[in-house]
């Protein structure tokens, strides 16, 4: 094998003034002067943060990396990067994930760093993480966080796509305000993410079947002894993929994107697997668009029963046999020969794998639902495209209905007429939620999976067609329209819908049709003001102003491709 330059040795490997600077300072910490003298430097990129519960445990999962790391004969440095926590940060984490993405993406450019490893965890951090060392393309391995155990609540097992079930039942007065926050801790009971096949969940199988891990990484509970071997093995790993100088765009091609797709159909993953994917494409230059989604989906039906698809959750898939069993499974449909960053393929990776039991991981002769992941519709109403999640309707019906809009202009209008009893709604109405896009809301929060109306739910209602430009959690379910391209905001036909007019889903066909004439609609556009968003600095107007369409990735316009690890000039 050859031996390549170390990045490193750029900073460490020089004499005089500037080797001083580089290394003086670094040697405050104790570190004995030959670490300096040709060690692969693993950078270890962590998103811990006590405001993100979902990294929480990250400290810990840090020093398993190092041990494996100085096993290797690597020099591992930590360093912080923004974390960004889904159930706090407001208005949305969304908002700000291009902008973590900036800061690991120049923290990796600027520092002595060989390679990398990703640390995360909770929904954003994931994306951020691969995107900006994407935009860099060193040799970079992820380890996730894991997730949480299942929750238990009164015997049952509970996990985050509870919150909207509970919460409908509190609404309905089926639960009192004790028992649902008696549920918080039994729900949230150990380390970890999202205990269902949320968007962490969804991200922690994309960046496995992306390659991106060691296998089995995805399922490995946060609070389970081999979520830290793996995290130790992966150490042990990243400091050979320097020498092997096994880049990220080594193993994101294009191939790679398309078994994450198929993969993600077939374990029912959250719908912002979609923005995601696109956003890491465009770091990485492979060309990607909707139409892709569509075409590689359409065949695969749903193999894996977790919630919000099906009944289980994370922890009993890791039993199950984990994201290797799906891989198996699939390996026909996949591209098989893809290398992975322990440097073998996905099939040799997956050949051994057994799936131990069949509740959780079905096949695809006795798949758990003949409904697809994931479809992409296109009409009128969004001609760069809107994303459905058919596995999680409640009312697999609805996938071809038509019926009348009730139209929200924007999230507070929709929480100040929902429940009102006067309002012009019924089973049959299509809910359209305006202004919840990438620059209306701004940040495109997860409000796409709309409550139903009270008087609804007291009938027994339990889902209706809804639509908007926003997205929805990975934990949500419903029969639910989302990233509507392009969005209200920037005047997409979506701004123009108003209530009683007709809109006929058509899942099978991949269809979406806002029944007005163009001329109507043209009409109604000379009276359309755009929305007066009121902020005039900052990140938030930054990302107002670049922020792309949905169907784009929602990345910043000016931060797609990537600038390479090279930096000319040193700092004193
Ligand atoms: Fe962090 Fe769900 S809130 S993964
Ligand atoms: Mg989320």
């Amino acid at each position: 094998m050859k031996e390549n330059k170390l990045r490193s040795t750029d900073w460490f490997g020089k004499s005089g003034k500037d080797g001083f600077i580089y290394r003086a300072w670094m040697k405050n910490q104790g570190y004995p002067g030959d670490e300096f003298e040709g060690r692969p430097v693993i950078g270890i990129c962590n998103t811990f943060s006590e405001l993100t519960p979902c990294n929480g445990h990250f400290r810990e999962l840090a020093e398993s990396v190092k041990r494996g790391v100085w096993e290797a004969g690597g020099f591992p440095l930590e360093f912080p990067v923004m974390s960004l926590g889904e159930t706090l940060m407001k208005p949305t984490a969304m908002l700000f994930r291009n902008l973590a993405s900036m800061d690991v993406e120049e923290s990796i450019r600027a520092n002595p760093i060989d390679g990398v490893v990703l640390l995360c965890g909770c929904d954003k951090t994931t994306p951020s993480l691969v995107m900006g060392a994407a935009s860099v393309d060193i040799p970079t391995i992820v380890v996730s966080g894991g997730p949480m155990l299942t929750g238990r609540y009164r015997g049952k097992t509970i996990g985050t796509s509870d919150i909207w079930r509970f919460s409908e039942m509190y609404r309905n007065g089926e639960m009192s305000q004790e028992e649902l926050t008696t549920s918080e801790a039994c729900m949230c009971r150990s380390d970890g993410h999202c205990a269902v096949m949320g968007t962490a969940s969804t991200m922690a199988c994309m960046v496995e079947s992306l390659g991106l891990t060691l296998p089995e990484n995805a399922a490995i509970p946060a609070a389970d002894s081999r979520r830290k071997r793996i995290a130790h093995m992966s150490g042990r790993r990243i400091v050979d993929m320097v020498k092997e100088d096994l880049r990220l765009s080594q193993i994101l091609t294009r191939e790679a994107f398309e078994n994450a797709i198929m993969l993600n159909a077939a374990i029912g993953g959250s719908t912002n697997f979609v923005i995601h994917l696109l956003a890491i494409a465009g770091r990485i230059g492979v060309d990607l668009s909707l139409d892709d989604f569509n075409q590689l989906c359409e065949k695969i039906p749903l193999l894996l029963n977790l919630q919000p698809s099906g009944g289980y959750f994370m922890e009993d898939f890791y039993y199950a046999g984990g994201l290797p069993v799906v891989m198996k499974e699939m390996i026909g449909l996949l591209h098989p020969n893809v290398i992975t960053a322990n440097g073998k393929t996905m099939a040799e990776n997956s050949a051994t794998a057994e799936c131990f039991d069949p509740n959780v991981i079905g096949t695809l002769e006795e798949p758990v639902k003949n409904l697809t992941g994931l479809a992409v519709v296109r009409g009128n109403l969004c001609i760069n495209g809107a994303v459905i999640k058919p596995s999680a309707s409640l009312k697999p019906e609805l996938m071809q209905h038509r019926g009348p809009a009730v139209v929200f202009e924007d999230i507070d209008d929709y929480k100040a007429r929902l429940d009102d009893p006067d309002l012009d709604v019924d089973e049959n109405s299509i809910l359209v939620l305006k202004n919840v896009g990438p620059k209306g809301y701004p940040g495109m929060p997860e409000v796409g999976n709309m409550s139903l109306p009270k008087k609804l739910l007291a009938k027994g209602v339990i889902d209706m067609v809804r639509i908007s430009d926003g997205r929805m959690s990975g934990t949500g379910f419903g029969t639910v329209v989302l990233h509507v391209s392009p969005e209200a905001a920037v005047g997409g036909v979506l701004a123009l819908v108003q209530d009683g007019d007709i809109i006929e889903l058509d899942v099978a066909n991949r269809r979406i049709h806002l029944e007005v004439s163009d001329e109507e609609l043209e009409q109604r556009r000379g009276s359309w003001k755009p929305l007066e968003l009121g902020y005039n600095r900052g990140y938030v107007n930054l990302h107002i102003k670049h922020v792309m369409q949905a169907h784009e990735g929602a990345d910043l316009d000016f931060l797609k491709g990537g600038s390479g690890d090279q930096v000319l000039r040193d700092s004193h």
